[in-house]
This record gives C-alpha cells, structure tokens and sequence, in this order.
C-alpha cells in the first residue's frame, strides 16, 4: 500500500508548519519486524500529555545547500538531521523533495534516556510537519493523520502510534499506518508515573533488538502470543476491565524482556532496582489490591500504569518506596494527541 500517491509530483514552495506530538507507551509491544518497517504483531498503546516533542519546520527552496538543518534546543545536532535527510531520501517516490532544504526547531519536554521514547513523539513531530507541506502543496483534504501516521511508521515503528490520542493500535486494521481505538470511559485518564531507574544510554537500540527477533528460536511464538494480548487488550479496554489490562501490560512487558535474553544473541537492558521495584509493586498490589501495573519498553525503566481513582494512594506508595529506587519519577497521563501550534 502506497499512500503517497497523490504527492508525487508537486513543486516545492517555501512553507513553515510547527507541531507537538507525544510520546506513547505500548501496552502491547511492537518487537520484531516483516518487510520493510512493517510490524511482525499488532500493537497497542496509549499516547502520552505531558511527554511531547515540539518541532518547528522551516521549508526553502532554491537555496544552493538543498538538505536538512536540525537544532535541538537551539544546538546544532548532525547526527539527528544526517538521519531526516536519509529518511527524506528514503521517500524515493517523492523525489522532489531533494530539492528542498528543511530547518528543524526541535525541543522535548522530557529528558534523553528516561524510558519515554523521543523517537516516537520526535519523528511523529517531524512527520505531521511534513504532512502539513504536503496536503499544502497538493490541496489533499482527506486523511491528514492516516497519511501522517503512514509517514511516521516509515521513519519508527512506534511513532505510528503518535500521531492519535487516547487508545491507539498499530497492524491490525492495517500494518501500513495506526488508527485509534474506543475505550471505556472509566480508563479513558489512565495514569503513568516513570520510575527513571537508570538514565544510562542503552547498550543495545529498539532497531537492533527488532533484528534480534529474525532467527529467534520462540519468535512465532511470541507473535501468537502478542496477537492474543492484543485482542485480550482491546476486549478488556472496550469492557472498562482495568485488571484484565493489567495483567495483559505486565505479561506483555515480561515477555519483551525474555525475548531478549533468549535471543541468539543474549542481551538484557533490566537492571536489578528494575526487579527490585517488579518485587515491591506485586507485594503493593497483594497486600492494598489497589489497582497499579507496571510495563517496561526497551529499557530499565518502569512505567507505572494506575487509575485516576486510586491516584492519591498510589502516588504515596511511589513517592515514599519506590522513588528511592530511582533517578527520578515523571508523571504523565493518556493524553488527547497531537497539535498544531
Ligand atoms: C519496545 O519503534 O523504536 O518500544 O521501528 O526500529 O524505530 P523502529 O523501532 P521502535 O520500537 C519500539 C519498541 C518498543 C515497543 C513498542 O513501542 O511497541
């Protein structure tokens, strides 16, 4: 499927566009992939409030250096821009924007190596900016966040998932873009509190562990089984069912994490205050049963997954036992997508 037929052949004009877009954290986990940039299961997250990436594009044309700029927080970043160039130029059939030099304003309000994931809400910015030029360009009316979605999904998997607020999954209507999925209302304010356990860059990256999946010996395994998290999830999500979703969101983030320490390869990003915290959070849950989950994404730190209802109870037992475990404590929420601004 090729959703950017109608950009083709359009000619460039100057054009400036900003957006906020959040990260999201997977309830049901992307992990492995088919073809290119396509998912090997369906996934299924819930899109972050106060987590987002602001990023303001500056389109030019006829400048003798045609190419990508990128400042984050006002510095000069080569890294960052080497690779939007790259992924501009990976959009082969639209070879025209080769002609076109791009200055990106880009900032975060949360900080590197937390286990928020800047790529989703960074590129899914980036790609909301860029759909903005082309429906600009084209006078396309339909479609702007699927055509969005499809654009970001190219340059991370994850930031598909951005580009919609609430509840959103990804490779079940369609592995080429996400769409956003009903929710009760009584777990449409869902809370997550990041236990930032270790801010230490990752020794292994989400696209490398993705590959790890190729010659894995439970892969299929693993893709059954995330495809019945995903249908238990949207089932449990539908029906208002938090401890159905609980259980789902821990299954689901234990089982990321084995897969890669069954991997041909052997790694673990887990760090033992991660177990320690897995520890005190079962015994919470025992001894109170009030309603707190937890989730991992690739990396150390814990997402803590609570409704707004026990929120008063929950955020005392965060902040007396599990913070000293931690760097830092971010709360965030479900929030409502992204917006332009
Ligand atoms: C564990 O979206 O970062 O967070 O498509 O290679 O950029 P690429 O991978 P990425 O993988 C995310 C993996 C995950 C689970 C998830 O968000 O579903």
């Amino acid at each position: 499927m090729n959703l950017l037929g109608p950009f083709e052949a359009l000619t460039a004009e100057p054009f400036e566009t900003s957006w906020r877009s959040p990260s999201n954290i997977a309830f049901v986990k992307y992990w492995g992939k088919k073809g290119h940039q396509l998912p090997a299961n369906p996934s299924l997250s819930m899109t972050l409030k106060n987590c987002f990436t602001e990023t303001r594009l500056s389109f030019s044309v006829g400048t003798s250096h045609p190419g990508v700029e990128l400042f984050l927080n006002g510095l000069r970043q080569e890294k960052f821009a080497a690779k939007i160039e790259a992924y501009l130029r990976s959009l082969e059939s639209l070879s025209w924007l080769a002609k076109v030099h791009v200055r990106i304003d880009t900032h975060n309000t949360f900080p590197h190596g937390t286990g928020i994931a800047s790529s989703a809400s960074g590129l899914s910015a980036f790609a909301l900016g860029l759909t903005d030029y082309l429906f600009h360009l084209s006078g396309v009316k339909v479609d702007f966040f699927r055509t969005a979605s499809y654009l970001s999904r190219l340059a991370s998997g994850s930031a598909s998932r951005s580009v919609y607020g609430g509840f959103v999954s990804w490779g079940d209507e369609s592995d080429f873009y996400a769409s956003s999925i009903p929710v009760h209302p009584e777990l449409a304010h869902l809370r997550d509190s990041v236990l930032v356990v270790s801010g230490d860059e990752k020794t292994v990256s989400s696209t490398a562990g993705h590959g790890r999946m190729s010659e894995h010996p439970y892969a299929s395994a693993r893709f059954a089984q995330a495809r019945t998290n995903y249908h238990r999830t949207r089932a449990a999500l539908t029906a208002g069912d938090l401890s159905e979703v609980g259980a789902v969101l821990e299954s689901e983030a234990l089982s990321l994490h084995a897969m890669m320490l069954t991997a041909p390869s052997a790694f673990t990003l887990l760090k033992p205050k991660t177990l320690a915290a897995i520890d005190m959070i079962w015994a919470f849950r025992r001894e109170t049963q009030l309603p707190l989950y937890f989730t991992l994404d690739a990396g150390p730190n814990l997402h803590l997954i609570y409704p707004e209802s026990s929120q008063h109870k929950i955020r005392t037992f965060i902040s007396h036992e599990l913070a000293p475990l931690a760097e830092s404590v971010i709360d965030d929420e479900c929030g409502e997508g992204p917006v332009k601004c």
